[in-house]
């Protein structure tokens, strides 16, 4: 008879859901892989009787969760709750007690997760989280395993659901941002609030943790730059379209050995980048190595199905691993614990790169070499301007590209501008990332 590993899942939300229905529908096929039975032997909800669309018996459902990390028979616990307070005590509870832990808490981990990453190597248990990144892309994996023998030197990825359903909609379909929003809610892909999509930090939280795997570097939460899409304009998108590009949320993460660039905000990348063509829910992510040279997966980054067969795809592992006693096989972070460095993520005003900017100005004689004026001031070199469309409010929008540019003094030359009596509205400033762009 084949070996059985119960498990413990704890939420039935969208996710948890998904990794039930996996588990109960393809349980013969994954045990002809996987070479033992993965048995759902208990499943944590907050309510008991709410009705919902899978069919879980009730004697196999409790709504204490802390029963379930405390139940000798349970092997492997899945944590589908979310949240950062309870999720955090039963998962340390789980590893206190020996247990191997799955988990797509991105938040947990890019706040906690040194501390709950510590707490499993001392107990030499097993911490997976391949469904807290990328839905159902195997970045973790491909970091942590497939790459293991490369320098990584980039990674640019598209890693939230939420935002790129949003920026495609207005961009393809004329939607406005709420209703988008709206949509991507009913569709399972946003966070229990929203705000930490659109704003950036569930994206920040994701490039947090790839960022530590890909260098060897502790999980830096807070010094990562993070900007979300809420002040995206129709406007923008559209002058984006004339010059050739499309603007997506990307989060971008650069080796420079004694320093990591690791960035999130909204990005103008030209219409022959892989990346902008990536639409709707959809995630990808490139990675450039030393060896492997470039790389990219796509794939959906969230609802239900996707994000539960990562979170399958960790079980498999973890089942794997105690069914030959080698759990901690694979080290949590990439590298061993004693090689894990501090290095120090560069802040914004460091980077150098290209910049779209748009002005409201008044129409007046000798406003455009104010502007001009005022880059210059700050070495700041010029690539075109445009003046384009009508006169809203008394003023008109002035768009200019520049040149490479260092973003303080970027950041410095538009508080100049700013200041200005003539410019009516704050300046919008998009970053560009386009390798055929002239110096
Ligand atoms: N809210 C996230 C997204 C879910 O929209 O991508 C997946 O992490």
């Amino acid at each position: 008879m084949m070996k059985e590993i119960n498990i413990g899942l704890l939420g039935l939300g969208t996710v948890g859901t998904g990794v039930a229905k996996i588990l109960i529908e393809n349980r013969e096929l994954i045990s002809s892989r996987v070479g033992v039975v993965l048995n759902l032997k208990t499943v944590a909800v907050k309510d008991m009787n709410k009705n919902r669309d899978i069919r879980i018996d009730h004697r196999d459902m409790t709504d204490d969760a802390f029963k379930v990390v405390n139940d000798p028979d349970i092997d492997i616990i899945v944590e589908m709750i979310g949240g950062e307070t309870i999720a955090r005590d039963l998962i340390l509870e789980a590893i206190e007690n020996g247990k191997q832990v799955v988990t797509a808490n991105k938040a947990l981990l890019a706040n906690q997760g040194t501390h709950l990453m510590k707490a499993a190597v001392e107990k030499r248990v097993d911490l997976a989280f391949e469904a807290s990144i990328g839905g159902c892309m195997p970045i973790v994996k491909t970091i942590r395993e497939s790459l293991v023998g490369n320098h990584i030197k980039a990674m640019t990825g598209i890693l939230n659901g939420t935002c790129n359903y949003i920026l495609s909609k207005i961009t393809d379909d004329g939607s406005t941002f709420e209703t988008a929003l709206a949509e991507a809610q009913k569709k399972g892909y946003a966070e229990t609030n929203p705000t930490l999509d659109v704003e950036g930090t569930d994206t920040a939280h994701k490039l947090a943790i790839l960022t530590a795997l890909a260098y060897g570097m502790e999980i830096n939460l807070k010094d990562i730059y993070t900007e979300g899409i809420s002040k995206i304009t129709p406007m923008d998108i559209e002058y984006a379209r004339q010059f050739g590009y499309r603007i997506k949320l990307l989060a971008i993460s650069k080796n420079h050995e004694d320093s990591v660039e690791a960035r999130v905000h909204p990005t103008m990348i030209p219409f022959n980048n892989l990346l902008s063509n990536v639409n709707g829910c959809l995630n990808s992510i490139t990675v450039s190595a030393d060896a492997a040279g470039d790389m990219l997966h796509y794939g959906y980054g969230a609802g239900m199905m996707p994000t539960a067969s990562a979170v399958i795809s960790d079980l498999a592992d973890l089942a794997r691993n105690l069914a030959s006693e080698s759990s901690g096989r694979i080290p949590l972070l990439a590298y061993q614990v004693d090689k894990i460095k501090k290095i120090r993520v560069m802040p914004i005003e460091d980077i150098v790169t290209h910049y779209y900017i748009r002005f409201a100005a008044q129409d007046h004689p000798g406003v455009l070499s104010k502007i001009s004026g005022a880059l210059g001031n700050y070495g700041i070199s010029i690539k075109s301007v445009h003046q384009k469309g009508r006169k809203a409010n008394g003023s008109v929008p002035i768009v200019m590209l520049s040149h490479t540019a260092r973003e303080a003094n970027m950041l410095k030359a538009l508080k100049e501008i700013t200041d200005l009596n003539s410019v009516t509205d704050k300046p919008c400033l998009i970053r560009i990332e386009d390798e055929n762009y002239e110096e």
